[in-house]
């Protein structure tokens, strides 16, 4: 590898239909810029008198190749030359699915793309394709060589009328090409010096474009985006802290800045920030890899993005409108399900609608339910979970993601808009998944249901306490659960303040959280309900989609929900806990009521008005019932 870590260096897409001539072009200006290993050019040269056959530029590659064979460098994909100005980094398309990876997982980054055009055949479908991609990648700088221009007698006519036709595809992918240069790889003109046999281009050489070209900064300036790599602890010197790792996609984080993680939504302040193999830093921005300690600890794991407080908030959602193009060979349908990963998030996701399919090298819409190797398209997409993410016209390094199939990358894509959630849909997605992930089917036993229902003499049933904080749930659970014991039942109580001391520990209040709070209650609830237990469920469960998720998962016939209801100035007047002072100053976020809603249940089974009833009163409303 020829990079010097003292000069800066470029990362260049090469890209281009087959047979346009990337190779002899690239094989031009390794050798014109002599970056080529000592020796090479001669001993090609070399080799193809011996064997009686035309040397060509294209060959050179072939021979890099086999060197790389023989284990001289890992990576087949690329090659490396320097101009005076700065170091190059060339990436060749047809390794691209590497290099989509890479681009998408922020483990690389392309500054600047070559487009290679044969000045005969003009623009072909694959050619297209790339430019797709790279306009999706948000490649900005582009230079499109129009080659082989030695074929077609260096006509200048023809050169203006494939520059026409590229201006006119390009422009409605939304790429802008700094320059269009007529080149011929094979003489190599314009590739490193000027052309004796185009008297009529005036212009730059490709060299001269490429170090024209502005090496692009990791984007400073927009919000601060860290996506979490993991959660490491010292363990030396009984030290206690935990180092948040990452990269960082965009802007940049001080110590003593108060972070946001999404989608959990936790905060806390920045203790340090440790460099790798570095002293502590106070600040650290885009670009980098980095790792910082907080000042309170708090549970986050890999795959939420770390964001400030003081900036605007990434979106935080299970479904989405993306732009996806598929390179797998299994087509992408509604209803397979591939795994999404958008920085370190991985989650299992599947099409809920495909919108439209674009041929890549037409643009025309094509009417087909699946899409197809090569198809571009705009579909919305639902995710097992909510994932935060930033959209691509705000921050493009949180917006893109590939998707996964098994194991390989089968496409690529960005999200274009954040939809409202559909909790029981990514449910539903999560179940299925589970079921593919492990294979698993439920082992039935030797004793039913109905056997425990006889040994205890009653039947599985679950009471659903559902309301406002301080609507009198809990209390009135505790008083049922007494009556029930005195007339010999058994009964156990599921209360959310004391859930969250064991089992749902991990949670917090956000959306996402609470809605795995109650999926997690209403497995636990349904388990209960089998083992013929009366179980008293009081959580606020404030969306009804998950209170109906519990009622499926329990069974219909089994399942009472029961709205404790006080309106909301009853229970900021109650504030037994004193959560609703903190809630209203602004000191506890995302309170139900305050700053998080509650949705009233449309059609419960029974209402207890805890503003008109007594706890007595109440209790016996629901001793009536059962
Ligand atoms: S749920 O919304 O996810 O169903 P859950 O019933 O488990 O909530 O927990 C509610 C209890 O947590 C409340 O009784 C209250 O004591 C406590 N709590 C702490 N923070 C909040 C908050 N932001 N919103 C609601 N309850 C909270």
């Amino acid at each position: 590898m020829n990079v010097d870590p003292n000069r800066e260096d470029m990362n260049v897409v090469i890209a281009g239909h087959v047979d346009h001539g990337k190779s002899t072009i690239i094989g031009r200006l390794l050798a014109d810029t002599h970056s080529l290993p000592k020796g090479k050019l001669d001993q090609v040269r070399e080799n193809c008198r011996r064997n009686s056959k035309p040397f060509e530029y294209a060959f050179l590659l072939d021979a890099l190749k086999e060197e790389q064979l023989q284990g001289i460098t890992i990576d087949s994909a690329r090659c490396f030359f320097k101009t005076k100005k700065r170091d190059y980094i060339l990436i060749d398309v047809p390794g691209h699915i590497e290099f989509l990876k890479n681009m998408v997982t922020g483990a690389s980054r392309a500054e600047a793309a070559l487009l290679v055009i044969d000045g005969k055949e003009g623009v072909q479908e694959n050619t297209k394709r790339h430019c797709y991609m790279l306009s999706m990648l948000g490649i900005k700088q582009v230079a499109v060589l129009i080659n082989k221009m030695d074929l077609v007698g260096y006509d200048k006519k023809n050169y203006h009328k494939i520059v026409q036709e590229c201006k006119k595809f390009l422009e409605q992918i939304s790429i802008n090409p700094a320059a269009f240069l007529p080149v011929s790889g094979m003489n190599g003109d314009n590739i490193v010096r000027q052309s004796e046999n185009m008297k009529w281009y005036q212009g730059p050489s490709v060299i001269e474009v490429l170090d024209g070209f502005a090496a692009v900064s990791f984007p400073k300036d927009l919000p601060f985006r860290m996506s979490v790599q993991g959660v490491y602890k010292f363990t030396m010197f009984d030290d206690n802290r935990r180092i948040v790792a990452g990269s960082v996609g965009s802007g940049t984080i001080n110590v003593g800045d108060e972070v946001c993680f999404y989608p959990s939504g936790k905060r806390s302040v920045i203790q340090t920030i440790e460099g790798f193999s570095q002293k502590k830093q106070e600040m650290v921005s885009a670009g980098f890899a980095t790792g910082f300690t907080l000042k309170e600890q708090i549970y986050i794991t890999r795959g939420e993005i770390a964001t400030r407080s003081d900036q605007p908030k990434p979106n935080v959602t299970s479904r989405i409108r993306a732009n996806i193009f598929w390179l797998g060979k299994e087509p992408m349908e509604e209803g397979k399900l591939f795994y999404l990963k958008l920085g370190t998030t991985k989650v299992r996701v599947k099409i809920e609608k495909i919108i439209r399919i674009i041929d890549a090298s037409t643009l025309n819409p094509i009417n087909k339910g699946k899409i197809d190797k090569n198809d571009v398209a705009e579909c919305i997409l639902q995710l097992e979970k909510a994932i935060a993410f930033d959209l691509a016209h705000e921050i493009i390094e949180t917006s893109r993601f590939v998707i996964i199939d098994q194991y390989n990358i089968a496409g690529g894509g960005i999200i274009q808009e954040s939809l409202e959630d559909q909790h029981e849909q990514s449910l539903i997605l999560k179940e299925e998944s589970s079921e593919i992930k492990s294979n698993v089917i439920w082992h039935e036993g030797k004793v039913a249901y109905e056997d425990r229902c006889r040994l205890l003499n009653q039947t599985g049933l679950v009471i659903w306490f559902t309301g406002l904080s301080g609507s009198g749930k809990s209390t009135i659970a505790v008083e049922v659960e007494k009556e029930l014991i005195k007339i010999k039942k058994l009964v156990y109580r599921l209360d959310g303040d004391n859930i969250r001391c064991g089992l749902n520990s991990d949670l917090g209040f956000s959306k996402d959280d609470r809605v795995e709070n109650i999926r997690r209650i209403g497995e636990v609830a349904a388990l209960f309900k089998d083992a013929g237990l009366i179980t008293l469920v009081s959580f606020i469960s404030p969306y009804r989609s998950m209170r109906e998720f519990a009622r499926k998962k329990v069974g219909e016939d089994n399942f009472i929900e029961v709205y404790v209801k006080a309106d909301l100035a009853t229970c900021i007047n109650r504030d037994p806990k004193g959560l609703y002072k903190k809630a209203m100053s602004g000191e506890l976020k995302n309170f139900t009521g305050i700053s998080s809603p509650y949705e009233e249940p449309e059609n419960p089974d029974l209402i207890i008005d805890t503003t008109k009833l007594s706890i007595q009163e109440s209790v016996q409303e629901v001793l009536n019932m059962l």
